[in-house]
């Protein structure tokens, strides 16, 4: 059985990570999503409320799971037997930084590969800090994130966007 994962910290889930979620799960028998428990860097949701997230909308499909993980993504990798680390490219600034990580990664523990989808291109400018940029102002984050998450991501700021309706 092949095992990938895709890491991040998913703060919150986009539609761009949701997109590369969706294509790796066709590619492996089973699909962990690793979830970065990184409280030290404040993030909007706690680890706890993105697995949870995460849970919910991949509930359906049964060759995914969601863990949380900390420490070096490789000793996750290990534990969990994964042969693959997926991650999304978006644009060649992209590129240098996830050079590095799967180098060192692949230094670190030679048995693992990290192979790249490209986001698709509807999805090319988006990422979790733009969606908290956008958000944080009160403006439209429809067409960024699930629209199941739209809610909880305005009130973390404390907007409501019903206010005025
Ligand atoms: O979505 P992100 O925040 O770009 O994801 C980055 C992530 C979680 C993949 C990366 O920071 C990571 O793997 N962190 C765990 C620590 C680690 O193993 N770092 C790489 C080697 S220094």
């Amino acid at each position: 059985m092949r095992i990938g994962i895709y890491p991040g910290s998913f703060d919150p889930l986009t539609l761009g990570h949701w997109d590369i979620i969706m294509r790796s799960a066709k590619l492996v028998d089973k699909l962990i999503i690793g979830v970065l428990n990184n409280s030290e860097k404040r993030p909007l949701f706690s680890a706890e409320e993105r697995v949870n997230m995460l849970r919910e909308i991949t509930s359906e499909y049964e060759n995914i799971e969601v863990e949380m993980f900390d420490g070096l993504l490789v000793e996750f990798v290990d534990l969990k037997s994964v042969d693959v680390i997926i991650r999304g490219l978006r644009a060649i600034s992209d590129f240098e930084y996830e050079l590095q990580i799967a180098q060192i990664n692949h230094k670190m523990n030679p048995r693992v590969e990290t192979i790249f989808l490209t986001a698709s291109v509807n999805y090319s400018y988006l990422s979790s800090s733009i969606v908290k940029e956008v958000a944080q102002y009160g403006g439209d984050i429809h067409d960024l994130v699930p629209e199941q998450f739209v809610d909880r991501i305005y009130k973390k700021f404390e907007i409501n966007k019903n206010a005025n309706k």
